[in-house]
């Protein structure tokens, strides 16, 4: 017999069940509260609202603990591919040579971007930003395989249409990154891997002969891998409701990637940079940042910090901090920026403001370091994000779909007026 939570309200008493998930972590199922009370829940930004259960990523914050299908963190980091790890989210398992494989070629085999959306590109001015291109690229892969369309397809047709996305959005990301710059696109190479082709459609020249760099292909398979999935967060309960609509997958991801751009979610990475560069440029004084971070009367925040759910650090802020030292000097690289970024950590630990709100680097607040390392500019940043992220949202809408979860339609409390009778215009 399952543990049961009681409720006295609304002149009732009722019980409802506890369910307990693998890492014992329980909530109250409450789909029979309103039925049996005519009471709803209210949580504004869900803080303590689970909208699934899942088998995907386990986090832990109190702990700093991540993992993708049972798998550490750290451990898929330092040992994984990012495309590895892509299948074992969507798949669930890790695969064996064989499955790897199929699953690079059969991934190879769709990285072209149909002819005709390259006139899309022309109609954006170079100064678009990269996060609006890239929502209505991945949105207008529909027109182009109306077979994404079709609710009744089979799991094959279905998976057909996940590795077409996972191999176009390097080209994509790819190209508004030349969009930005002016520069001629690159085609993909398909006997690259998924990183260095990335990297070659992105820095190569059609007149150039692109060397694939090690150290910065291992640098960014580990940035993607360690933003691969992160269960319900903003972007990802966006990418589940509208696909819970029976939206198709290139939209389901599309709303995933505009609820990214936020600087509150992903968009903080860029706001990361932007904000190391105006302390560079007001002096270095980190401190005078942390007063003014504590300031409730400046609408100052110090980017990168803080998280819903970590409370003493984001295991993927460790892991990028200590990779940002070996990457920029692998590449004999001096970022004052990285000195501006450790100076404000080490205050932050130290400041009872930030103590006492558990606030400490996540995943955004050194990430930008590494990406303006291997080249990047700053506003190409969250598109970096979401070509991470990609495979955890389609692993997510994958799992709400095979869940056959109803679309999802929370309630409210209304507080507005009560009813009234119109009053024509002259009257008012
Ligand atoms: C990501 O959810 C995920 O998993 C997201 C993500 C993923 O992988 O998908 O991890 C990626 O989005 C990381 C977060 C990136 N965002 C930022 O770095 C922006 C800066 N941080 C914040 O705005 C904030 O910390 C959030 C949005 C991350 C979390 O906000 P919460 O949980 O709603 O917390 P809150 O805003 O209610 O803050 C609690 C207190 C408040 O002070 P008090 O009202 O208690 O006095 O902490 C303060 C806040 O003012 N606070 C900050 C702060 N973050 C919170 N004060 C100064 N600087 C900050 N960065």
């Amino acid at each position: 017999m399952s543990e049961m939570a009681k409720i006295t309200a609304n002149g009732s008493e009722i019980e409802l069940p506890v369910i307990v998930g693998t890492e014992n972590e329980k909530g109250i199922d409450i789909s029979k509260l309103r039925s049996q009370s005519g009471l709803v829940t209210l949580d504004f930004g869900y803080k303590n609202t689970g909208s699934t259960t899942s088998a995907i990523t386990f986090l832990n914050g109190e702990e700093g603990i991540l993992r993708y299908r049972g798998y550490p963190i750290q451990q898929l980091a330092e040992n994984s591919s990012f495309l590895e790890v892509a299948y074992l989210l969507i798949y669930g398992e890790l695969p064996n040579q064989a499955e790897l494989s199929e699953w690079d070629d059969s991934i190879g085999h769709h990285t072209l971007v149909h002819e005709d959306m390259k006139k899309f590109f022309e109609g954006y001015p170079s100064s678009a930003h990269p996060m609006g291109m890239l929502a209505s690229m991945v949105c207008s892969l529909s027109a182009y395989y109306p077979e994404s369309l079709n609710l009744n397809a089979t799991d094959a047709e279905k998976m057909k249409t996940i590795r077409r996305l996972i191999a176009k959005m390097p080209t994509l990301v790819a190209w508004i990154y030349k969009k930005s710059k002016g520069h001629p696109f690159m085609y993909p190479t398909n006997k690259l891997d998924y990183v260095s082709n990335f990297m070659k459609m992105t820095f190569g020249y059609p007149t150039e002969n692109y060397e694939v760099d090690p150290v910065v292909v291992e640098a960014m398979n580990k940035l993607l891998i360690l933003h691969a999935d992160h269960e319900q967060n903003c972007s990802t309960s966006t990418v589940r409701i509208v696909g819970s609509s029976q939206a198709n997958l290139y939209a389901s991801i599309a709303a995933g990637i505009t609820a990214l751009w936020g600087p509150l979610h992903g968009g903080a990475n860029q706001k990361v940079i932007e904000m190391l560069e105006a302390i560079k440029a007001d002096g270095g004084n980190s401190d005078k940042y942390i007063e003014k971070a504590k300031d409730k009367n400046d609408p100052f925040r110090l980017m990168g910090f803080g998280h819903r759910v970590y409370k003493n650090f984001d295991p993927r802020a460790q892991i990028i901090k200590s990779s940002a030292d070996k990457i920029l000097g692998k590449m004999g690289i001096n970022d004052p920026v990285l000195d501006i970024a450790k100076k404000l950590e080490e205050s932050a630990l130290k400041d009872d403001y930030f103590v006492s709100r558990k606030l400490f680097p996540n995943v955004d607040f050194y990430s930008g370091i590494i990406y303006r390392a291997l080249g990047f500019s700053t506003d190409m940043f969250t598109a970096l994000f979401a070509l991470g992220r990609l495979p955890g949202w389609i692993a997510q809408w994958k799992e709400m779909l095979d869940q056959k979860q109803p679309i999802g339609r929370p309630r409210q409390i209304y507080i507005g007026e009560k009813e009234r009778n119109y009053v024509p215009i002259e009257k008012r």
